[in-house]
């Protein structure tokens, strides 16, 4: 038995997210952890909500809520619509948990230990009125290039000038609209990533079996001249882990806080501590899943994110494990993913425009959206997303294709056997030939999977439904019933097999149908199909049945011109 870790890029916690978000890490993240623990592996796979930084902060006062609270309440949000989509963690943390302060402080202690931390003098924009350091965009002004008066410490979002805070004219609080600011001296960490750089180098050199999209991000901001920089990792912000060294007070660094991007990625590990905090496990359970003189030595950890977000996997990260010059385990694989457009453009939060989490459970069931998203993830490049391509693939795939077989068969062995599984008769050359067929066919449908190829997995599972379709077809036992009966109702007994077989291995797909397929055929045995012959044997004559509601409706035009309408978002 293998062991998987499997984690998915956390989402931030300032609010509801699209579509994109879903495809990019943590649909197909979920995907490979089913079929893992579908093909008996053990499987740890966690993700949870990243709740520090500027953004949070931003997001809850324009929610008119205390940080903390609006954290709560959104990590709950979220929570709630990733149940609803079927993602199958075993835990969905939060990087704002106790778990997480201590690693975060435990990592920035050993690394300061090692000698990879800098204390670095920096000047800075305080304001007396907030009792504060500002973030730069958190500073308003008037543009010097273009003369906005709403442009802010970082950029001009009128002419898009790359700006310091102290080039503004008439420079202003964004919080109290207080003008009363100076610059005041502030010291601040750098993680010395740029020490580490041939260690990173190597590995990443050693990762030769990684998609080119990973390595080529990684590899160009490893040789960039920009490459490697030595980062800050605080901020002056209240909201975030407090900076320490290990338990110990860090001299200098009272009332600021580590960056968001260093205390992120460290919650993959804390997540996993709050799962056994959670289960009532002792430390050793997470533990086993992360460090190498702790039982991890035959774990295989796969990341799954964006890639938007693959220097902070590569490089960052590693980069805090490896300086800890701690056994932890580093990652194995990165499956990174392109981008999801909608229709010809951006997904939107601002515009409105696109589809986001919530509203696509509103109008369609989760399976439908994790059909297509996963059928067309943007693994080569970005994938669009159009009403008529979502409507013809749900219509085909899944209504006319997986549905029309279930519905056929069932149907049939209800109107000429009753409802249960008939008796008589047995394979021919057609049966046999069809189990060869379906071998062959479920061999690449593993090794797809195996290799996280998403598409390539969605095509062979349609083209495993399309067999049954075919054979159905062609077999016609509405036709056989007349003649021969017995040869009938073996045709039949294998057809009500097929779904049980179609349930068990689409269930990482469309994990909502393949419990009502299994429902429907009344058995709860997920056994994979390691012989397909035995598979199609699994339920016996005699075994009852029920013939179960429609499994996909059809989207109709009406429909689609109406959700095409209602998401296209305000046009500026
Ligand atoms: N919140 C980030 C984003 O949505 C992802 C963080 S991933 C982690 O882009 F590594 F920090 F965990
Ligand atoms: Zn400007």
């Amino acid at each position: 038995m293998a062991r998987h870790l499997i984690t998915s890029a956390i989402p931030y916690i300032n609010g509801i997210k699209h579509l994109g978000n879903l495809v990019g890490s943590q649909l197909p993240a979920d995907l490979f952890a089913r079929f893992q623990r579908a093909r008996g592996n053990e499987v740890m796979f966690v993700c949870a909500t990243d709740e520090h930084g500027t953004p949070a902060e931003l997001a809850a006062a324009k929610a008119g809520k205390p940080v903390d609270v609006f954290c709560a309440e959104m990590h709950q949000v979220q929570a709630n619509i990733a149940r609803r989509f079927g993602l199958s963690f075993d835990h969905f943390g939060r990087s704002s948990s106790p778990q997480n302060h201590r690693l975060t402080q435990h990592f920035a202690g050993k690394l300061a230990e090692n000698g990879l931390i800098a204390e670095v003098s920096e000047r800075q924009v305080y304001s007396n009125a907030d009792g504060r350091f500002l973030p730069d965009r958190y500073i308003e002004g008037t543009c010097p290039n273009c003369g906005y008066d709403k442009a802010r410490g970082d950029q001009c979002e009128n002419c898009t000038k790359q700006l310091d805070p102290t080039d503004l004219i008439e420079p202003r609080s964004a919080i109290s609209g207080s003008t009363d600011l100076e610059v005041r001296e502030t010291k601040h960490l750098y993680l010395r990533q740029s020490a580490l750089r041939q260690e990173l180098s190597e590995w990443i050199d050693s990762k030769t079996d990684w998609p080119i999209l990973t390595t080529s991000i990684a590899k160009k901001w490893l040789n960039d001249g920009e490459g490697l920089q030595d980062r800050g990792i605080t901020r002056d912000l209240d909201w975030g882990v407090p900076v320490k060294k290990g338990d110990q007070p860090w001299p200098g660094m009272e009332g600021k806080v580590f960056y968001v991007w260093f205390d992120a990625p460290i919650e993959y590990i804390a997540a996993t501590a709050e799962w056994a905090d959670a289960n009532g496990k002792p430390a050793d359970e997470w533990r086993r899943w992360w460090r190498l003189d702790e039982g991890a030595g035959d774990v295989r950890y796969t990341q799954f994110m964006g890639k938007d977000n693959v220097p902070f996997h590569t490089l960052s990260f590693p980069a805090t494990i490896i300086g800890s010059g701690e056994p932890w385990k580093l990652v194995d694989y990165i499956k990174s993913f392109n981008y999801l457009t909608y229709d010809g453009g951006q997904f939107s939060t601002s515009q409105g425009r696109g589809v986001f989490q919530d509203q696509a459970l509103s109008i369609l069931p989760a399976d439908y959206w994790r059909w297509w998203l996963l059928s067309h993830a943007p693994e080569g490049s970005d994938s669009e997303f159009t009403w008529e391509n979502f409507q013809q693939s749900v219509n085909k795939d899944l209504a006319d294709v997986l549905g029309n077989f279930v519905s056929r068969i069932t149907k049939f062995c209800r109107s000429k056997f009753g409802e249960t599984i008939p008796e008589g008769g047995s394979y021919g050359p057609e049966e046999q030939a069809l189990v060869q067929a379906l071998t062959t066919r479920i061999r690449a449908y593993e090794g797809f999977m195996e290799a996280m190829e998403v598409r390539k997995a969605a095509n062979e599972l349609r083209a495993i439904w399309v067999l049954g379709n075919e054979y159905l077809q062609s077999a016609a036992p509405w036709s056989t019933f007349k003649t021969d009966p017995e040869k009938a109702a073996m045709q039949v007994r294998l057809g009500l097999n097929l779904i049980r077989l179609y349930a068990v291995l689409s269930q990482p797909f469309i994990p909502f149908a393949a419990d009502s397929m299994l429902a429907a055929m009344r058995t709860d045995d997920r056994a994979w199909p390691d012989d397909v012959s035995a598979a199609l044997d699994t339920l016996p004559a005699g075994h009852a049945f029920d013939v179960p509601e429609v499994l996909f409706a059809k989207i109709t035009d009406e429909q689609r011109d109406e959700w095409q309408e209602r998401f296209k978002g305000a046009r500026a």
